[in-house]
């Protein structure tokens, strides 16, 4: 196994052993579900904001491995970050899984998270890598209906 493949056994695992910032948020400003109809998965994403930046970002839910890790990465590199700066890392990291750029290269800026060019591979498993990600973005939108990878 190549360099990334191995270190994107090793981050998952322990993400999804040991996911950060996996509760409730109380005093959340925004909150949204997200649904994955392939399989089932749901995760609820919380958002505190402190005028345009997010001052926390925690997640709940039950998903697969590669889901749950996904959301646990996100909520370490989206706490601190204002809104455009959490708009341009979904769109970089929604590159950095569809795309056929080299992975170092499109995943830029996005640190460990660049692990995640593996599922490129695999379609279903891009809806498992994404979810969270979609389902903040209807967070942030402030929409109400539930964010679904479809
Ligand atoms: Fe359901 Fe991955 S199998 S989100």
């Amino acid at each position: 196994m190549n360099e990334l493949g191995d270190l994107y056994q090793q981050v998952i695992l322990d993400h999804n052993r040991q996911p950060r910032n996996f509760r409730r948020l109380e005093g959340a400003v925004r909150r949204a579900d997200g649904h994955n109809p392939l399989c089932g998965d749901r995760v609820t994403i919380y958002v505190d904001l402190d005028g345009d930046r997010l001052r926390d970002i925690t997640f709940e839910g039950s998903g697969c491995a590669i889901s749950k890790a996904s959301a646990s990465m996100m909520t370490e590199i989206l706490k601190g970050k204002t809104r455009a700066e959490a708009e341009e890392l979904f769109r970089i990291f929604h590159r950095l899984v569809t795309a056929d750029a080299p992975a170092q290269a499109a995943g830029d800026g996005l640190g460990k998270l660049v692990v995640f060019s593996g599922v490129r591979e695999f379609p279903v498993r891009v809806k498992c890598a994404t979810l969270a990600w979609h389902t903040m973005r209807s967070a942030l939108q402030g929409k109400s209906a539930t964010a679904s990878t479809e």
